[in-house]
């Protein structure tokens, strides 16, 4: 059995509620200036500023050692990604902006995707299919289900296309500490590690990398940078979600209604 995660309170719930939000916001915010010619460095400083003017802290910076407020991920990046001047967004383009807030002591951790000019119609395949197996996932949760039921129905979904699933990374816990248990996999497993029986006040993430191709991942140099072994591309999409005693509660739902592209700005 994986780590038992003590279910959160009305009170830390509503404080979830607000980060979740408040990320939500943030991706909503991006969405007009993600477009060609712009950098990844550029969207990187407006998420900076928008999350301290809004009394919050971006999470990424210096966890770990990150050295940006946010992760970029382009084409073949599967996650993880440094925003850089040297990113150049040009038609063609898949791109996945993680973004995670602190605010009052919570996280809020969610992504999606963006298509920039011209994305080939396999490519816009592939960001679909990855929507479609993140709430695949989230709409097995509820009070009583187990956390490995996600990595089984994404699988049921993902498996007959034809794509790669990671699996070296995963969804995960999330309140105070950005990443806790449970471990939450995007794959089908009966291992025992993977299993926990969710309950009212869990929250965690749901964050499905789906690859055009082999499901291995390689990580760069800079130690970050994680991209596809065949350098075949990548999309992920994530929300931070609350088992609530009627299902599930998405706590970081776009308030303007971009759930996948095409975004209607
Ligand atoms: N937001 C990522 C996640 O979904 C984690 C990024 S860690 C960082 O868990 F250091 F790269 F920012
Ligand atoms: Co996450
Ligand atoms: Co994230």
């Amino acid at each position: 059995m994986a780590m038992k995660q003590k279910p959160k309170n009305n009170v830390e719930l509503n404080k979830m509620r607000a980060a979740g939000r408040l990320a939500a916001e943030l991706l909503d915010y991006l969405t007009p200036f993600v477009k060609e010619g712009e950098t990844t460095e550029k969207l990187n400083e407006l998420a900076h500023n928008f999350t301290i003017e809004h009394g919050a802290v971006p999470a990424p910076l210096n966890y770990r050692g990150f050295p940006k407020s946010i992760c970029t991920s382009i084409n073949e990046v599967v996650c993880h990604g440094i925003p850089s001047e040297k990113d150049v967004l040009k038609s063609g383009d898949i791109l996945n902006i993680d973004v995670t807030v602190i605010l009052d002591g919570f996280h809020g951790d969610t992504s999606r995707m963006f298509l920039i000019g011209d994305v080939s119609d396999e490519h816009k395949k592939l960001v679909q299919d990855t929507y479609e197996s993140m709430m695949v996932g989230i709409n097995t949760v509820k009070s009583g289900s187990d956390v490995k039921d996600i990595g089984n129905a994404i699988e049921a979904f993902i498996k007959p296309k034809g794509y790669g699933i990671v699996q070296e990374y995963c969804g995960h816990g999330i309140g105070k500490v950005f990443h806790s248990d449970p471990m939450v996999v995007h794959y089908a497993t009966d291992h025992p590690s993977y299993s926990m029986k969710l309950r009212k006040g869990h929250t965690f993430t749901v964050e499905p990398m789906i690859n055009m191709g082999q499901a291995g991942t390689e990580l760069m140099d800079d130690e970050w940078t994680v991209k596809t072994v065949d350098r075949k591309f990548s999309a992920q999409f994530e929300h931070t979600i609350a088992v609530t005693d009627e299902g599930v509660e998405i706590l970081t739902e776009s308030p303007k209604g971009y759930h996948c592209p095409p975004y209607n700005v």
